[in-house]
C-alpha cells in the first residue's frame, strides 16, 4: 500500500461532502453567502461520526479552552478547526494531505472571517510542518485509519506537544480482523489502512511516550449513526444523478454500505483514545 497518497487523495478528491457542495446547499436555502457565520456552516462541514457532539467531546478531554493552541490531525475541509476556534476561542491549525480539501478549507473558513485563528495547511500527519512542543493539544478524528504509519503520526503528535499537552482523537478499529476481501475492499473504496483492536491502539499510543491513557470503545455509539450517513450519502448521490452532477465513485458506495454492516455486527467499531504528553 506504497500508493497510500494517491489512493486518500483520490478518494477524497470524490468525496460527496465537498467545499462547492456545502456552499451550493448554503445558497439554496439562503439564496446568497452574503454574511455566512461560522455556525451556519456546521450542519454540513463536520465530516466525522456524531456531529459537533462528538468534538465537544474531544475538547473537554483535551482540556481546550480560550487560548489553547490545538493541532488537527487530518483536518480535512476544517470543520472542526473552525469550531474549535469559534467555540472555545483557541488558535487552530489543521494538517491536511489532499490539496483539494485544503483550498476547500481555505475557502469556507474565508466565507465566514475566522482566518485569524482557524487554518488548515497541506501536509503529511507523519512529518508535521510545526515546531516542537508548541501545541497544547493535538486532535484527529476518523482519519489515523488512512495513515500508513499511524505510529509515525502519533510520534509526531508528541514532539509538537508541550509537556502535559493532551492528545484526543476518535478512529476506527477492527475488533476482529477483516477478511481479505473486506480489507481489499475497505483499500479500495475508502483508502483505509490496516486497523488494530482497541488493546493494540493502547499500546501504540504508549510506545511512542504518552501517559494516562483512557480508551473507550465507540462501536454501540457508531452504529446507528453510521446507518443515519449511509442514508445521507444514498440522498446525496441521489440528488446529484437527478441534478446530472454524478458524484463519488462506485467503490467508495460499494465499501460504505459493507462498512456500515461491518460496524452492525461489531466486526469494526471505533474507538476514543485520551493521553497525555
Ligand atoms: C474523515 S476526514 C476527517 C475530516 C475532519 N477531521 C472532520 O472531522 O471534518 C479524513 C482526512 O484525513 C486526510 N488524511 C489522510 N491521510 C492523511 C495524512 N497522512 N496526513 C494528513 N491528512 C491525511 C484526508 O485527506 C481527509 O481529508
Amino acid at each position: 500500500m506504497s500508493d497510500a497518497r494517491a489512493q486518500t487523495v483520490y478518494f477524497y478528491d470524490r468525496h460527496p461532502i465537498s467545499c462547492e457542495i456545502i456552499l451550493a446547499k448554503l445558497r439554496a436555502s439562503r439564496g446568497h453567502l452574503n454574511g455566512l457565520r461560522p455556525d451556519d456552516l456546521f450542519p454540513y462541514d463536520q465530516d466525522h461520526y456524531g456531529g459537533l457532539a462528538a468534538t465537544d467531546e474531544l475538547a473537554r478531554n483535551a482540556r481546550i479552552t480560550k487560548g489553547s493552541r490545538v493541532a488537527d490531525f487530518c483536518a480535512g475541509l476544517g470543520g472542526t478547526v473552525r469550531y474549535l476556534a469559534f467555540k472555545y476561542g483557541a488558535d487552530v491549525t489543521g494538517i491536511e494531505l489532499t490539496p483539494s480539501r485544503v483550498a476547500g478549507a481555505e475557502e469556507l473558513t474565508r466565507q465566514v472571517g475566522l482566518q485569524d485563528n482557524a487554518r488548515v495547511i497541506e501536509g503529511n500527519v507523519m512529518s508535521v510542518p510545526l515546531d516542537d512542543t508548541t501545541m497544547d493539544a493535538v486532535v484527529s478524528q476518523e482519519a489515523f485509519c488512512h495513515v500508513p504509519d499511524p505510529r509515525q503520526a502519533l510520534s509526531e503528535a508528541f514532539r509538537i506537544l508541550r509537556d502535559e499537552g493532551r492528545l484526543a482523537f476518535t478512529d476506527w478499529i477492527a475488533n476482529e480482523p477483516l477478511s481479505t476481501d473486506d480489507a481489499k475492499l475497505m483499500w479500495d473504496g475508502m483508502a483505509i489502512q490496516p486497523l488494530r483492536s482497541i488493546p493494540e491502539y493502547r499500546h501504540l499510543v504508549e510506545s511512542v511516550g504518552f501517559k494516562d491513557i483512557r480508551a473507550v470503545d465507540l462501536t454501540t455509539e457508531w452504529a446507528p449513526i453510521l446507518r443515519e450517513r449511509l442514508a445521507m450519502y444514498q440522498r446525496l448521490r441521489e440528488e446529484a444523478r437527478q441534478a446530472g452532477t454524478p458524484m463519488g465513485h462506485d467503490a467508495f458506495h460499494e465499501s460504505y454500505v459493507r462498512f456500515v454492516d461491518l460496524i452492525q455486527q461489531h466486526k469494526l467499531g471505533g474507538v476514543r483514545l485520551v493521553a497525555s504528553r
